[in-house]
């Protein structure tokens, strides 16, 4: 694997700060060494610099538009040369609005993809449906296609071309979604696996019904976007919005192994990883390593173990 890292340390597509750290804790967790180490080829491209963009004011309900258009424009230029020099993308979050620009880069690049969401939350409100007015609950909304029609015009959300479409969308493990997200999401006929459908099928099912499904047709380049509030917050309680009753250690790898092993994975966000969540020390680190581990898990590690195809036993 020959795997491109952007770091994007933004947190104004929610309200707590600390989430603008996730990138350098997650390289402090030795990210960079273990893809090495596991035979990938990495390059660093290091963090973005973001500006603050002054009187940013709510529109409506959405705050800090400006801003979070402006950050993410940034991002999928970052995101789209990643690709064209290519590398698997991997975007260190940073909050989920990232997934803006992450996934508009990527599609920039790329004819079309499907799309892997991995979170307790659909973060498909629009900015009319939205209840808290936080970008980061609604960025599927602007790159869903059948959805542009309901996406008002906003300052620096222009450049934003909707690339995706209903049917090359699979979520996994939701269990906090918003009626009017419901709602989309049955109207769209976007395809979930929530909490429920994990129990009922467990995860082997839901790996091999999510690939069923994007490789309906044509397979497609897959962005995997993965939310860390995903796994259950036992294992990963510093984040923003954590919920209970989400997948074990063991699901959250395994999606990753899966996915892995189809050999499509083009480009990973991982975000919502917020230090200043963690109550203990060992909570922030049990967090920022399996934000690792699941990354791992996405460029080749098995659990089984693997060697080098020329080793010789001494
Ligand atoms: N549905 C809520 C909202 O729209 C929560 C979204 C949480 N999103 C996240 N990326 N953690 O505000
Ligand atoms: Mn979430
Ligand atoms: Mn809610
Ligand atoms: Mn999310």
């Amino acid at each position: 694997h020959s795997v491109g890292i952007i770091g994007a340390p933004f947190s104004k597509g929610q309200p707590r700060d600390g989430v603008e750290r996730g990138p350098d804790l997650i390289r402090a967790a030795g990210l960079v060494e273990k893809l090495k180490g596991q035979g990938c080829i990495v390059k660093d491209y290091g963090n973005l610099i973001f500006e603050e963009v002054p009187n940013d004011e709510p529109i409506g309900r959405v705050k800090r538009p400006r801003t979070v258009g402006r950050a993410n424009e940034q991002l999928a230029s970052a995101v789209e040369r990643v690709k064209n020099d290519g590398h698997t993308c991997v975007m260190l979050g940073g909050d989920h609005s990232l997934a803006i620009g992450s996934i508009q880069g990527h599609a920039s690049s790329r004819n079309e993809l499907s799309v892997v969401w991995v979170d307790a939350h659909a973060d498909i409100n629009t900015p009319l449906t939205s209840p808290t007015g936080n970008i980061h609950g609604q960025p599927m909304s602007y790159l869903i296609h059948e959805l542009h029609s309901k996406i008002p015009v906003m300052p620096n959300f222009s450049w934003i071309k909707p690339c995706i479409a209903a049917k090359d969308i699979v979520y996994i493990g939701l269990r906090d979604v918003d009626p009017e997200e419901h709602y989309i999401l049955k109207r769209l006929g976007i395809k979930v696996f929530s909490m429920t459908e994990v129990d009922r099928l467990g995860i082997a099912k839901v790996m091999e019904q999510t690939c069923d499904h994007i490789f309906s047709k044509v397979k497609k380049p897959i962005h995997l976007s993965y939310d860390i509030d995903a796994l259950d917050p036992s294992i990963t309680p510093a984040t923003g919005t954590p919920v209970v009753g989400g997948l074990s250690y063991r699901e959250g790898i395994y999606i990753t192994e899966y996915i892995c092993q189809t050999g499509l994975l083009s480009a990973v966000d991982m975000v919502e990883v917020n230090p200043k969540r963690g109550k203990t020390e060992e909570e922030i680190k049990s967090t920022v390593n399996t934000a690792v581990d699941l990354l791992l898990g996405c460029f080749g590690r098995v659990r089984e173990g693997s060697h080098s195809p020329d080793y010789k036993m001494p």
